[in-house]
C-alpha cells in the first residue's frame, strides 16, 4: 500500500496551496488582504547601514594620523585570530566615492560611520591635525551628493595611544575631558551638514572585554573597581560630549548614544515576566544606559559592586544624564532570559542552553524576538520617544559560488526575522525611527580579524573588489518597498 509520510503529506499540502495561490492571482485576484499584506514601516522610516573606521578605512599613517590602541594591539603577537591588523583594511580612506556607491545602489538613506579621534587629534589632545578631518568633509561631501544622510559616531573604540600611554585611557577622568574637547572641535567642523552624532560605540563591550577580561584593546585584566571606574570615564565622556556638541553644534544638532543594551527578554510572554523583564533592562544596564539616562546609579548596582563602585560627585551625574535627543541600540543576539521571582530582585535569569542555535558567529544567538524587547522596555522604562537600531546584523561564510555569486540565503533568514520583529514593535508603538544593517561590507572584524563577515557586500581583501551578496538585493527590496514580506 502506499503510504504517505507526514513531511511528504506537508509537501503536498504546500503545493497544492501555492497552485491555489497561483490560480487566485491568474484570475486577477487583488493583493490579499488581512495577514497576508506586507507588514510596512512608516513612511518616513530612515533605513540605512554601518560601518566604524578602524574596521573600514585603513591609510593606518596616512594625513598624520597617530597609533590608536587598536594598531598596538593588532599588531601585538597572539591578539588577533588571523594575525591581522587594520593597517589597510577595505582601503576606505582612498576608496570612499567608490563605497558610497554602493550604499546609493542599495537605497539606503542614512549611513552611520565613526570618526577615527587620532586622526583628529593624534596625541589625544592639544594642536588638532590640520588634515585630521578633511577625509570626513569629502566622505560627508559625498553623502550628501548622493542623497544619503551622514550618521557620524565620535568613539568606536579606536582610542589614541597617547591616551592610553599618559593616563591609563579610560583609567583616567582626563580622557574624559579630552573626550569632550574633541567631540566639541568636531561638532564645530562637521555640524553645518552632520545633523546627528552618536558619542560612544558600545561601552558595554570595551569596557569589560578590553579592561576586565583581556581579549579586546588595550589588553588590561584589571579589578572589578577598575573596570567600573573606568566605565563610569565613558558615561562622563559621553556627557561631556554631549554638553561640547550642544556648545558647538549648529542649532538643531542631534546627539545620543550607541549602545550594546543588555537586551533581558521574558522567557514566557506573560504579564509579570514582562514585568520582570523591565527590572532587569534596567538593573543590568545599570553602569552605563541607566545612568546616562537618569543621573542615578541604581541602589541594587552600588550594593552589588559594594566596594568596588566607581567613585563619582553629583556634580558628575548632572553631567553624565545631560538630555540626549535619541537613544542608538546595538542589537544582536539575546542577552538574559527572565522569569519573575518572589525574592529580591524581582526577576531570575535562565540558563541559556547549549543548543540554542547561532550563526556562524558562535556568540550570535538568534532570537528575533530581541528586536522587539529591547526597544519596548528601554522606550518604557526610560521614556524615550527616539530611537534608531543603530547595529544589526550577522556574520556569515559567504562563500563566493562558481558562478560568481554569493548566495547567503543564511543573512537573509537571519535579517527577515528581525526585522518582523522590529515591525512588530513599530506596529505596537515602540518609537523606533531608523535601523542602521551592520555592515555595509565585510571589514576587520576585531579579535576575528577578516575570518568573520557581516558585509552585504562581499570583500575580496586580496584585490579590494566588493561583490554585493544576495542579502544585498533582499535589504534593497525591504527599503524600496518598505517593508517586510510579500
Ligand atoms: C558590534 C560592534 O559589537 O558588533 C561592531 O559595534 C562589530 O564593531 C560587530 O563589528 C560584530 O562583532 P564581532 O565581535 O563579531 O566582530
Amino acid at each position: 500500500m502506499f503510504k504517505v509520510s507526514r513531511r511528504h503529506f506537508a509537501k503536498l499540502a504546500g503545493l497544492s496551496a501555492l497552485a491555489l495561490a497561483t490560480l487566485a492571482r491568474s484570475r486577477g485576484g487583488a493583493a490579499r488582504p488581512g495577514p497576508y499584506a506586507p507588514a510596512s514601516f512608516p513612511k518616513d522610516f530612515l533605513w540605512g547601514t554601518a560601518t566604524s573606521a578602524y574596521q573600514i578605512e585603513g591609510a593606518a599613517s596616512e594625513d598624520g594620523r597617530g597609533p590608536s590602541i587598536w594598531d598596538t594591539f593588532a599588531h601585538a603577537e597572539g591578539n588577533i585570530g588571523d594575525r591581522s591588523n587594520g593597517d589597510v583594511a577595505c582601503d576606505h580612506y582612498h576608496r570612499y566615492k567608490d563605497d558610497v556607491g554602493l550604499i546609493r545602489e542599495l537605497g539606503a538613506k542614512a549611513y552611520r560611520f565613526s570618526i577615527a579621534w587620532p586622526r583628529v587629534f593624534p596625541d589625544g589632545t592639544g594642536t588638532p591635525n590640520p588634515k585630521g578631518l578633511d577625509f570626513y568633509d569629502r566622505l560627508v561631501d559625498e553623502l550628501l551628493r548622493s542623497g544619503i544622510e551622514p550618521y557620524a559616531t565620535l568613539y568606536h573604540w579606536d582610542l589614541p595611544q597617547a591616551l592610553q600611554d599618559r593616563g591609563g585611557g579610560w583609567l583616567s577622568s582626563e580622557t574624559s575631558r579630552a573626550f569632550g574637547d574633541y567631540a566639541g572641535h568636531v561638532a564645530t567642523r562637521l555640524s553645518d551638514r552632520v545633523k546627528s552624532f552618536f558619542t560612544v560605540n558600545e561601552c558595554g563591550r570595551f569596557v569589560p572585554f578590553g579592561y576586565g577580561l583581556g581579549i579586546d584593546a588595550p589588553g588590561l585584566k584589571l579589578p572589578d573597581a577598575q573596570v567600573n571606574q573606568a566605565r563610569h570615564h565613558v558615561a562622563l565622556a559621553h556627557g561631556l560630549a554631549v554638553q561640547a556638541i550642544r556648545a558647538h553644534g549648529r542649532v538643531g544638532t542631534r546627539v545620543g548614544v550607541a549602545e550594546n543594551i543588555s537586551t533581558c527578554l521574558p522567557a514566557i510572554d506573560t504579564p509579570a515576566n514582562i514585568e520582570a523583564a523591565a527590572v532587569a533592562t534596567r538593573e543590568l544596564n545599570a553602569g552605563f544606559l541607566n545612568v546616562i539616562l537618569t543621573g542615578q546609579y541604581t541602589e541594587g548596582f552600588l550594593n552589588y559592586a559594594g566596594a568596588n563602585a566607581p567613585k563619582f560627585t553629583p556634580d558628575e551625574l548632572k553631567i553624565i544624564s545631560s538630555p540626549n535627543d535619541f537613544l542608538g541600540l546595538n542589537i544582536y543576539a539575546p542577552g538574559y532570559y527572565i522569569v519573575a521571582s518572589d525574592r529580591p530582585p524581582g526577576f531570575s535569569v535562565l540558563p541559556i542552553p547549549s543548543s540554542f542555535p547561532h550563526m556562524s558567529s558562535d556568540w550570535l544567538r538568534i532570537a528575533p524576538e530581541t528586536m522587539y524587547w529591547a526597544p519596548r522596555l528601554a522606550a518604557e522604562i526610560w521614556n524615550v520617544d527616539t530611537i534608531y537600531i543603530t547595529e544589526n546584523g550577522t556574520s556569515g561564510i559567504d562563500k563566493l559560488h562558481p558562478d560568481g555569486q554569493v548566495y547567503d540565503l543564511d543573512r537573509i533568514m537571519f535579517l527577515r526575522n528581525y526585522l518582523t520583529q522590529l515591525q512588530r514593535a513599530i506596529t505596537d508603538g515602540v518609537p523606533v525611527r531608523g535601523y542602521f544593517l551592520w555592515s555595509l561590507m565585510d571589514n576587520f572584524e576585531w579579535i576575528f580579524g577578516y575570518e568573520k563577515r557581516f558585509g552585504l557586500y562581499r570583500v575580496d581583501f586580496e584585490t579590494q573588489a566588493r561583490t554585493p551578496k544576495l542579502s544585498a538585493s533582499f535589504y534593497r527590496d525591504v527599503i524600496a518597498r518598505n517593508a517586510i514580506g510579500a
